[in-house]
């Protein structure tokens, strides 16, 4: 596979200003990391969607930062020179700005993440505000934000009333003065996608299930290839169903050896006759 050259903050904002879209995608592996680069995937975010992905929880919330640490490590050996984001689960920055920054700092420290994700508006400027002064670059998360799915009555497009829209496209402006250098609009109009993303000036706006508008689009890895069969939402284009050839090849897998055809001689390692034949020997000595 090719070295890419490494992704950094400013090949992110080079990107913005020359009007090439940005692409995103989850991760939470070791073997599919190295693929996401030789595609050319510009930012690799280890979610906290690993909760139901790979750790089959019904939400994001019992993630816990060791869950997190984990994934990141083994996707950052995949992907050396991604721009990866690490993304604080449920509680590890709500509660303060010390919160914040001691985890964020864990991303950085443990996992070589190159930036941090957390959820949330104005409500959450200070901790930005603290995250961005350790010096860890910091992406917002606004629309659906899965952390508070319940205060949000469920899985659900936001912003679609004016008032709500424009309290989104605030909390945009005072994420960015918070220092975000790029935030996840997930679920909301395109219009108002549009509206944030001409307004921001340092800061990349990606996309999920919000249109064309933004500077880059995010998908859910597991959603793009059938791998999460529980849900497919609307917004998700399925690209290849891996799930569905998987599944074909672990059927065939359990007829083949009940039917007794696998496997075949090219599958196992043989004996030559002398070494058998003094085997066989030895054991008649028994
Ligand atoms: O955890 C995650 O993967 C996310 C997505 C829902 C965008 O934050």
């Amino acid at each position: 596979m090719s070295e890419r050259k490494k992704v950094t903050l400013s090949t992110l904002f080079k990107k913005k200003a020359d009007g090439t879209l940005i692409t995103m995608l989850t991760c939470y592996d070791y073997p599919t990391a190295p693929f996401q680069a030789e595609a050319g995937v510009d930012m690799v975010l280890v979610g906290d969607s690993l909760g139901m992905t790979m750790l089959g929880y019904d939400s994001t919330l019992p993630v816990t930062m060791d869950d997190m640490m984990r994934h990141a490590q083994a996707v950052r050996r995949g992907t050396p020179n991604a721009f990866l984001v690490g993304d604080m689960p449920y509680m590890t920055y709500q509660p303060s700005v010390e919160s914040a920054i001691r985890n964020a700092g864990r991303f950085m420290a443990e996992a070589s993440c190159d930036a941090i994700k957390l959820e949330g508006g104005a409500e959450m400027a200070d901790r930005v505000a603290g995250v961005v002064a350790a010096g860890i670059p910091t992406m917002g998360h606004l629309g659906l934000t899965p952390q508070s799915v319940s205060a949000l009555g469920g899985f659900r497009v936001q912003g679609r009333g004016a008032l709500q829209a424009r309290k989104i496209i605030d909390d945009a402006r005072a994420l960015e003065e918070a220092g975000t250098f790029a935030i996840l609009l997930e679920m909301v109009p395109d219009r108002v996608c549009r509206i944030i993303t001409e307004r921001a000036r340092d800061c990349v706006i990606i996309g999920r299930g919000s249109g064309p508008h933004a500077d880059g689009q995010l998908l859910i890895y597991h959603d793009m290839f059938g791998l999460y069969p529980k849900f497919k939402p609307r917004m998700a284009k399925v690209y290849a169903d891996a799930g569905q050839v998987i599944l074909n090849g672990l059927k065939e897998y359990v007829d083949e050896v009940t039917g007794k055809t696998f496997p075949q001689p090219e599958n196992w390692f043989g004996m030559k006759d002398e070494e058998y034949q003094e085997l066989l020997g030895l054991l008649d000595e028994d």
